[in-house]
C-alpha cells in the first residue's frame, strides 16, 4: 500500500484503540517521510486523521514548481511506416539515470502523455475538476484518485491497438480536488455529504481509450463503457462468506492493484479490512476481491467474491493448465502478510463468458509455506484442514518481535475467510515481508514483490533480511507447472538496495540499475518483466535510488535496466498495454499535491490546478514497441 495508505489505516487503528495501530504498521516509508517530507505541512495541520488526510495529501498551499519537459513537447509518433517488419520485442532502450524533479522522465526516443487524471471526466456528460469543488453528485461521476492497478480489454470490433477499455483502481481519495485546502476530513465529524465526497474518489474507474485523429491516446468522452464504481455504490456478494457479510456491501475501497480472469473481467483488490472512511459500515464487508465486468455484459456483477478470503488484498494473477484449470494467487500487502492461491474445482470456459459465473465461489483457498530447502506447501485453509477448527491457537506476527497467542474458533468456512490472516498464521503459512504485486510469466515463473519491513527482527529464509527496508522479489514454480499443484519450488530472485549503502543488510544485490521497495510487477505478453517502485521519498531515499521509478530486470541475468522515473513525491503503479506493447499506460500515484506541481505542469494542462494523481500514456517516437 502506499503511505498514505498506511496512514490513514494507522491513525484510523489508534481512534479505535487497536493494537495495530502505530507500531505494528511501521513502513519504512510511512517513517521516513514524517521525518522528511511532511514535517512543514503536518506542522501546520495536526493531530487528527482529517489532519492525516490533509497532511498527506497536501494542502495545496505551496507554490507552484514550473518547468518543462521536451519529451512531452515532443510531437506524437508518426504512423508505422508501409508494410513494416516483424516488430522486434527484444530489450534495447538506453538506460535514464536516477532523477528528482516534477517530471516524468523517460528515454530520449520515447514521448509521455497525461491522458487521465483525478477529476477528469469519467462518465459521460459528466463534468472535470477546474480547481471549484463539485458535490458527491458530480464527484461520483468524474476519475477517482490514487490511481493504482489497472488493465486493458478489448472491445469486441475494436481494433484493440488502436481502442480499447481500461479499467483503473483508485486506492484512496484524491483529497485536493474534492476539499478547500486545510478543510480536515474526519471520520466521527464529516457529514454524510463529506463522506460520500471521500468515497466518490475510491474505486474503479472504466473508460474507453482510443487514438485520436491527432494520434494521440484520450478518454472517448461519450462512451457508454465509460463507468464509475466508488465506495458510495453497491456491490453483491457472493461465495461461502456471503452468509455473514450480507446479500450486498456499500462501498469498495482502498482498490489498491488488481489483475483479470480468462473470461475478460476486472479482479480489483481491497487492501482494507474495515471501512476507516465510513466505520458506520460493518469491517466485515471489506477486504475482498471484487469482479467487474468492464464490458457490462455479464449480471450478478460487481461482485465480491469471498471465497477468496479477506486480508489487506494487493493484486492476482492467474496461471491456467492446458486442461483450462486455473489458479489465481494473491498477496496480503500486511506488515507482515502471507501468500495465498485459489483454485476453483471447475474449469475455465474460454467458449462463453457467462458459464464463468461462479467459477470463483467454488474452489479451496491455499496460503503458501516456504521451506528452507527451496521447497514449498500449499496449505488448504479449509475449515477442518489445517488446524482450522474450534479453539485452534493464532500465534500472531512473531516476525517483529515476541507476539501473544490467541485463541479463535473455526467453526464454518465463513469463519475461515472473514479471518484469513489468522487461518493462514494458524496452518503455519510463512510469513512474508509485505507481498505487493504477484505476476506470472510465459514460462510459468511466478514472481512477486516483496516491498520491504523494516521492523522485521526474527528472519526466515524467504525473508532473509532483518531491518528489510528496501525489500525483494521471490520466484517460484508450481509442481509440474500445474494451477493445482499442492507444492512448489521457490527462489530468491533479488534483494534490492543498493551497494553504496554502508549496512550489509541495505547492499542488496541488484546487478545493474538499483531500487528499493519493489511494488508493482508484471511480465508482458511478450515474456518482459517490468518493476515499479514504491520507496519513501524522503530525500535520505532519493539521494540514493532517486524518484520512484520504472524498470525492466532480465529474467536470466537478472540485471535492471531503469526505463522511467516519476515526479517528485509519487510512486509508480499500475502497468496496462496495448496487445502489440506499442502503447504503455503507467500510472503516476500520489504525486505533489502542491498547486501547478505535476501533470498540471505539463502541456495542455491547466497550470493553476493541483499536483494530482494520472495515467500516463508512453510510446516510443517511431512506434516501435516499448522497450526498443
Ligand atoms: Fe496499495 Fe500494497 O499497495
Ligand atoms: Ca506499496
Ligand atoms: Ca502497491
Amino acid at each position: 500500500m502506499s503511505y498514505i495508505t498506511d496512514r490513514l489505516r494507522a491513525e484510523f487503528a489508534a481512534a479505535m484503540g487497536r493494537k495495530e495501530s502505530a507500531g505494528t504498521v511501521p513502513g519504512q516509508m510511512f517513517e521516513d517521510v514524517l521525518r522528511d517530507a511532511q514535517v512543514q505541512r503536518r506542522s501546520l495541520l495536526k493531530g487528527s486523521l482529517g489532519a492525516t488526510i490533509a497532511a498527506a495529501f497536501g494542502s495545496g498551499l505551496l507554490t507552484a514548481c514550473g518547468g518543462g519537459d521536451d519529451d512531452d513537447a515532443a510531437p506524437a509518433p508518426a504512423p508505422a511506416p508501409g508494410p513494416a517488419p516483424a516488430d522486434s520485442y527484444d530489450v534495447t532502450f538506453s538506460k535514464i539515470d536516477k532523477a528528482t524533479g516534477a517530471q516524468v522522465v523517460v528515454p530520449a526516443n520515447y514521448t509521455v502523455e497525461v491522458m487521465y487524471a483525478a477529476g477528469d471526466a469519467c462518465v459521460a456528460g459528466s463534468a472535470a475538476f477546474a480547481g471549484s469543488f463539485f458535490g458527491s453528485g458530480d464527484t461520483e461521476k468524474m476519475a477517482g484518485g490514487q490511481h493504482d492497478g489497472m488493465h486493458f480489454f478489448e472491445i469486441p470490433g475494436v481494433d484493440p491497438n488502436k481502442g480499447g477499455l481500461l479499467a483503473i483502481n483508485h486506492e484512496a481519495p484524491e483529497v485536493a480536488v474534492l476539499f478547500p485546502a486545510l478543510f480536515e476530513f474526519k471520520p466521527e465529524t464529516a457529514t454524510a455529504e463529506q463522506k460520500k465526497l471521500a468515497l466518490s474518489s475510491v474505486g474503479v474507474s472504466v473508460i474507453e481509450v482510443a487514438v485520436g485523429a491527432d494520434g494521440k491516446w484520450a478518454v472517448k468522452k461519450d462512451s457508454k463503457y465509460n463507468k464509475r464504481y466508488t465506495g458510495n455504490s453497491t456491490y453483491n456478494v457472493s461465495g461461502p462468506a456471503k452468509s455473514a457479510v450480507g446479500n450486498t456491501v456499500i462501498g469498495t475501497l482502498n482498490n489498491c492493484s488488481s489483475g483479470h480472469t480468462p473470461w475478460g473481467t476486472y479482479l480489483t483488490c481491497e487492501e482494507t479490512t474495515n471501512n476507516y472512511l465510513d466505520p458506520s459500515q460493518a469491517e466485515e464487508g471489506y477486504g475482498w476481491v471484487v469482479e467487474i465486468d468492464p464490458l457490462g455484459q455479464l449480471s450478478g456483477l460487481p461482485v465480491k467474491r469471498t471465497a477468496l478470503g479477506r486480508f489487506d488484498h494487493e493484486n492476482t494473477a492467474y496461471l491456467m493448465g492446458a486442461d483450462n484449470r486455473v489458479a489465481f494467487y494473491l498477496g496480503d500487502d500486511s506488515t507482515p502478510g502471507c501468500v495465498y492461491k485459489f483454485v476453483p474445482n471447475g474449469k475455465v470456459d474460454l467458449n462463453n463468458r457467462a458459464a464463468n459465473a461462479n467459477l470463483l465461489d467454488d474452489g479451496v483457498l491455499y496460503a503458501a509455506k516456504f521451506n528452507a530447502d527451496g521447497t514449498g506447501q500449499w496449505l488448504p485453509l479449509v475449515q477442518g484442514q489445517s488446524g482450522l477448527t474450534a479453539g485452534a491457537v493464532d500465534p500472531g506476527n512473531e516476525t517483529q518481535g515476541a507476539a501473544d497467542d490467541e485463541t479463535i474458533d473455526f467453526l464454518t468456512q465463513a469463519d475461515v475467510l472473514l479471518n484469513t490472516k489468522a487461518a493462514a498464521r494458524v496452518a503455519g503459512a510463512t510469513l512474508m515481508d509485505r507481498p505487493e504485486w504477484v505476476t506470472v510469466g510465459l514460462d510459468k515463473k511466478i514472481y512477486m514483490t516483496l516491498t520491504n519491513n523494516g521492523g522485521r527482527t526474527v528472519t526466515d529464509p524467504a525473508n532473509p533480511r532483518v531491518s528489510n527496508k528496501h525489500g525483494h522479489i521471490v520466484q517460484w514454480t508450481e509442481a509440474g507447472d500445474a494451477p493445482t499443484a499442492t507444492t512448489f519450488k521457490w527462489e530468491l530472485f533479488l534483494l534490492a538496495g543498493d551497494p553504496s549503502l554502508a549496512e550489509d543488510n541495505l547492499k542488496g544485490n541488484i546487478v545493474g540499475d538499483t531500487f528499493s521497495s519493489p511494488d508493482g510487477l508484471r511480465v508482458d505478453p511478450q515474456g518482459r518483466l517490468w518493476v515499479q517502485t514504491d520507496a519513501s521519498t524522503s530525500a535520505s531515499t532519493t539521494s540514493v535510488f532517486g524518484n520512484n521509478a520504472m524498470y525492466y530486470v532480465d529474467q536470466k541475468s537478472r540485471a535492471s535496466r531503469r526505463f522511467l522515473v516519476g515526479p517528485d513525491g509519487c510512486e509508480i503503479t499500475g502497468l496496462a498495454y496495448t496487445p502489440d506493447l506499442k502503447t504503455f499506460f503507467i500510472n503516476i500515484q500520489h504525486p505533489s499535491s502542491a498547486l501547478g506541481a505535476w501533470p498540471s505542469n505539463q502541456p495542455g494542462q491547466n497550470p493553476i490546478l493541483p499536483g494530482r494523481s494520472a495515467t500516463i500514456v508512453v510510446r516510443h517516437k517511431e512506434a516501435k514497441p516499448v522497450g526498443a
